[in-house]
């Protein structure tokens, strides 16, 4: 809107001064002539009929002064220096006083000669005849100087109506032009801006929609390079909130159903407990267990919860410190031990000596925890687990393989995703949440690492995690 003002007042006020400059250059110039010309034949015919006057010689002056008021197309009248009207060839003014500007100027010695133009209407005087009481006439006094010098004055009374006429037509050509050039660029100026602020406008019409929870909406992309650019950023900007909105969703929902299985799973062995108090007390003891079981199950999905909305929140802290992976390593394998001596699996581990990184410790021990417990429940009895860790070029890498059920292709690609799990059934089984493998991918991250994983049906995985040698100091 501003813009379109500025442009139209541009417009409009530069046409205007030129317009009212035009004019009056063309007023100027028609009256300078005019009055030159009027001039000029006054002072003729002043110059004929001052001997007459003088020598007041009544009827051979009336005869001069009315041929030259015909030859001159206009009014004649003679002033004595009173004042008084002596002659009028329009015969209807004499012996009456003037008091008309030029005229008294003339008899006042002021000038020889002076000029006037006059509107209609101020008095008698002014009129041409009584029937042109409406035109616009020109007075154009001169001195008439005899042997004893000022002897009177001739004012010659001039019509100006058709000047004036052909000036008025000329102001309004110029307002009528300048009217349509207005219009003009009023109008174009109106659709300029529509042009330019359109884009602008539907950009934030488009933001007022997603402000007010539809994140569907996306800005059409028009305009100018910069309105382009700023609708295509935010357009992916907006995908990326409505993506997030998505997984958010998908997030609760699937958090909350994992959530239910082992309060419903508490609920019916509760029930059955309190429902048949017959019960012997060794079955008794073995729903208490149970259900303790199904208690610890919940804990841990719960924390890993958290753990994941933490980091989402970016608002879990690093503990930094050089880390003694060999010593690590070694730990963790130790940690798990027992668990694989449970099931027969054969857990053994190759750590480097003395390798050390800069990284957060329960963080480097958390990944290769997961890892490896993955690696046993997805690895049946009697199945072999091998932990590796060794210095490759400029990286500390980790490598747990087993030789368990390995993983589809298909599923590959997912797995690293929050609740993924492969075989849905046969995970919960085990306990798996399908958490595990999305909180290790957030922890690598973390330390600046990648994680990749081989694996083949049947025949076992291989996960391999890269850590930059400086870690997360770089
Ligand atoms: N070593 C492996 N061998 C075969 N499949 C695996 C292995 N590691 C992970 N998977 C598959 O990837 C899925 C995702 O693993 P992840 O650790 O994220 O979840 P989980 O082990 O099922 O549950 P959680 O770790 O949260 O208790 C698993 O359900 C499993 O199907
Ligand atoms: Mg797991």
């Amino acid at each position: 809107m501003e813009i379109l003002l500025a442009f139209f007042l541009i417009v409009g006020i530069s046409f205007g001064v030129a317009a009212t400059n035009l004019s009056g250059l063309v007023s100027e110039y028609l009256f300078d002539q005019r009055k030159r010309e009027d001039g000029l034949l006054a002072e003729k015919a002043a110059a004929a009929v001052a001997p007459f006057f003088e020598a007041a010689s009544g009827e051979e002056l009336g005869r001069i002064l009315e041929e030259n008021a015909q030859s001159m197309n206009g009014r004649l009248m003679l002033i004595d220096p009173d004042g008084k009207i002596q002659y009028d060839t329009f015969n209807r003014l004499c012996g009456r006083r003037t008091d008309i500007d030029e005229v008294v100027r003339v008899l006042t010695g002021e000038a020889a000669g002076a000029y006037g133009t006059h509107r209609p209407g101020r008095g008698v005087a002014e009129a041409m005849s009584g029937e042109e009481n409406a035109e616009n006439v020109a007075y154009c006094a001169t001195e008439m100087t005899g042997g004893s010098g000022r002897i009177g004055v001739l004012l010659f009374v001039s019509r100006i109506q058709g000047m004036m006429d052909s000036l008025n037509t000329v102001r309004l050509q110029l307002i009528t032009v300048f009217a349509v050039i207005a219009l003009a660029a009023l109008i174009l100026a109106l659709f300029l801006s529509q042009i330019l602020t359109k884009p602008i406008t539907d950009l934030s019409r488009t933001m007022r929609k997603m402000g007010k929870g539809d994140l569907t909406v996306r800005a059409p992309v028009r305009g100018s390079r910069e309105l382009r650019e700023l609708a295509e950023n935010y357009n992916a900007m907006a995908a990326q909130l409505e993506s997030m909105d998505k997984s958010r969703n998908q997030f609760v929902s699937n958090a909350s159903h994992e959530l239910r299985t082992p309060l419903t799973t508490m609920k019916i062995m509760l029930e059955t407990v309190m429902y048949q108090p017959e019960m012997p007390q060794e079955l008794r003891e073995e729903f208490m267990g149970d259900m303790n079981h199904e208690i610890d199950r919940l804990t841990g999905i719960v924390n890993d919860l958290l753990t994941l909305t933490r980091m989402d929140n970016r608002s879990v802290e690093m503990h930094t410190e050089k880390v003694n992976m060999t010593a690590l390593t070694e730990e963790t394998v130790r940690l798990l031990t027992p668990a694989a001596t449970q099931r027969k699996q054969h857990l053994s581990v190759n750590a480097r000596k003395g390798l050390e990184m800069e990284g957060d410790r329960s963080k480097l021990g958390q990944i290769l925890y997961n890892l490896i417990d993955n690696a046993m429940k997805y690895t049946a009895d009697g199945g072999h687990i091998s932990v590796l860790l060794t210095e490759e070029e400029d990286a500390i890498v980790w490598r747990v393989r087993d030789n368990g059920v390995g993983i589809p292709a298909g599923d590959l690609e997912h797995i690293f995703e929050r609740f993924y799990r492969v075989d849905k059934a046969r995970s919960r089984e085990t306990g798996g949440t399908g958490l595990g493998l999305s909180i290790v991918r957030q922890l690598v991250t973390m330390h600046q690492g990648t994680i990749s994983v081989k694996s083949e049906l049947n025949q076992g995985s291989e996960f391999t995690v890269t850590f930059p040698r400086k870690g997360a100091a770089r």
